[in-house]
């Protein structure tokens, strides 16, 4: 099914656009780009949907860049808004990309990201469609392109397949566990946890959430 244009969604999005990177230049360094003029780790969400954790976290880590990526411009529109109410506490270090996972090296230099979030990824449970999961072999590959030595991958999924699959492919590909959880919200990491729209809901219903956190060996 086609998903209906949002009304007015160029408009809406051109009053956002502070925050919309349109020009992969932007990322490679350009000096007049107010977010790439800055310093600081960056920390990339893949598929940040209306865009609560980026918002947070950015709110949070001011001392770090975030870059959170949607590919549905509906969404994204969404998540742009969401920023642009709290453009005090995170316009100087969070922009959104729309662009697909497969096309992440178009836009960011190898070994530039310090960590990557997969928070609430589909889950693409059937067989066929293996390959679409954003911690497929081949997605996991990318990541060690793009992640500087020692950099993580922090994984939060309600979904048990998924997180089982995602840490198979992930110690395959090399990288080092530091965090496994089933419960996430009563672990240690409860306290800094930053909640995402789907966990939010999943924790309404009474779900438990599974989180990981591996790292790139130096
Ligand atoms: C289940 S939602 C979770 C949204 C949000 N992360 C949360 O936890 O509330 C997954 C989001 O990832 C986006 N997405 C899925 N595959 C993607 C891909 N390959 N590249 C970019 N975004 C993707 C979807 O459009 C959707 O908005």
């Amino acid at each position: 099914m086609r998903m209906r244009k949002k009304r007015h969604g160029e408009e809406r999005l051109a009053r956002c656009a502070e925050f919309l990177l349109t020009d992969p230049a932007a990322l490679f360094g350009d000096p007049a780009s107010p977010f790439y003029g800055r310093e600081g780790e960056i920390h990339l969400e893949i598929g940040c949907g209306k865009g609560a954790f980026a918002v947070e976290s950015a709110a949070r880590h001011p001392e770090r860049r975030y870059l959170a990526v949607e590919k549905v411009e509906n969404v994204m529109i969404n998540a742009l808004e969401r920023a642009e109410a709290a453009r005090e506490s995170c316009v100087g270090n969070l922009r959104f990309l729309i662009a697909h996972a497969e096309d992440l090296e178009n836009w960011l230099p190898p070994r530039s990201v310090s960590a990557i979030y997969l928070n609430f990824s589909d889950p693409w449970p059937k067989k066929g469609h293996v390959r679409r999961r954003l911690t497929a072999p081949e997605r996991v590959e990318q990541y060690k392109r793009l992640l500087a030595p020692g950099g993580r991958i922090i994984q939060k999924t309600d979904n048990d397949e998924l997180f089982a699959f995602s840490l198979g492919t992930l110690e395959e590909a090399g990288f080092e566990t530091e965090f496994v959880t089933s419960d996430l919200h009563a672990s240690s990491r409860a306290e800094e946890n930053v909640m995402t729209e789907y966990e939010r809901a999943f924790s309404e219903q009474g779900k438990q959430i599974n989180c990981l956190i591996c790292r790139l060996p130096d």
